[in-house]
């Protein structure tokens, strides 16, 4: 049974990120007190940049980095030094600045020419990592992710391949409109997390957002409506701008 999401709407993106820093640090904090580590894949594109650069500044917060796994969501098919890369961004704003050792990182192997050979070598680092059995889904302590303004999420597009994989952790998505490979995470294993937290700012993803919590439009337009955790929490931060064509109240 899929839990019901909790909406938070924040007023400037300000205040969006600093929720969001909170909530990460919270989850970090809970996840190593009851269970010794905590497992987070970070989302890419540019949102959650400055989240990533607020918890760098607050580094000193006491955060139990030895006991943090770091994971991505997707990758864009590409080296990890490309200026499209999303392990680029999160080590460029965050990784490098805090003392998160380098075997807690675990990034997507883009430069793989062979983006389906890319994503069969996350699944493995996946399942070696969570040890997994055979069908098993790991279950991330915190997911986070963005929304593009076609409702997109992680690489998880309109109408594309992936959206119904049931069985794989992670697959190469052939993106039309990008003429481009995408590595992600597939539903059920987005959907096995403990946590899943959407951030999501700025006035151009309002449409998509209206359409995504409460719009009927089918799933496949809208995949981050297909994101319903199974037996976890699902959080939309917002702010005002993306909110801004939601119902009131
Ligand atoms: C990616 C992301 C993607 C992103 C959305 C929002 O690789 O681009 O994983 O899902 O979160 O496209 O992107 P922005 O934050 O740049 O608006």
């Amino acid at each position: 049974m899929s839990t019901s999401a909790e909406i938070r709407r924040l007023t400037t993106p300000q205040d969006l990120f600093q929720a969001a820093a909170d909530d990460v640090i919270h989850a970090a904090t809970d996840a190593v007190k009851e269970r010794g580590r905590f497992t987070i894949a970070l989302s890419g594109g540019s949102t959650p940049l400055s989240l990533y650069t607020l918890i760098a500044a607050n580094a000193s917060t006491g955060l139990p980095w030895d006991q943090m796994f770091f994971f991505w969501s997707d990758e864009r098919h590409v080296p990890p030094d490309d200026p499209d890369s999303n392990f680029r961004l999160a080590n460029e704003s965050l990784l490098s600045k805090v003392p998160v050792p380098a075997a807690n990182i675990f990034r997507v192997p883009a430069e793989n020419p062979d983006a389906a050979a890319a994503a069969q070598a996350y699944e493995q680092t996946l399942r070696n990592f969570f040890s997994l059995k055979p069908d098993e889904f790991p279950r991330f302590d915190l997911i986070l992710l963005g929304m593009g303004p076609d409702g997109h999420t992680a690489s998880l597009f309109p109408e594309t391949a992936a959206l119904q994989e049931k069985s794989r952790l992670v697959v190469a998505n052939w993106v039309e409109k990008l003429k481009a490979f995408r590595i992600t995470f597939t539903l059920p294993l987005i959907n096995a997390a403990r946590r899943v937290v959407f951030l999501v700012s700025g006035m151009d993803k309002a449409p998509a957002l209206h359409e995504v919590l409460e719009g009927n439009a089918p799933p496949r337009k809208y995949p981050s409506k297909l994101v319903q955790p199974a037996d976890g929490k699902l959080i939309w931060l917002l702010d005002r701008a993306a909110a801004s064509q939601l119902a009131t109240g």
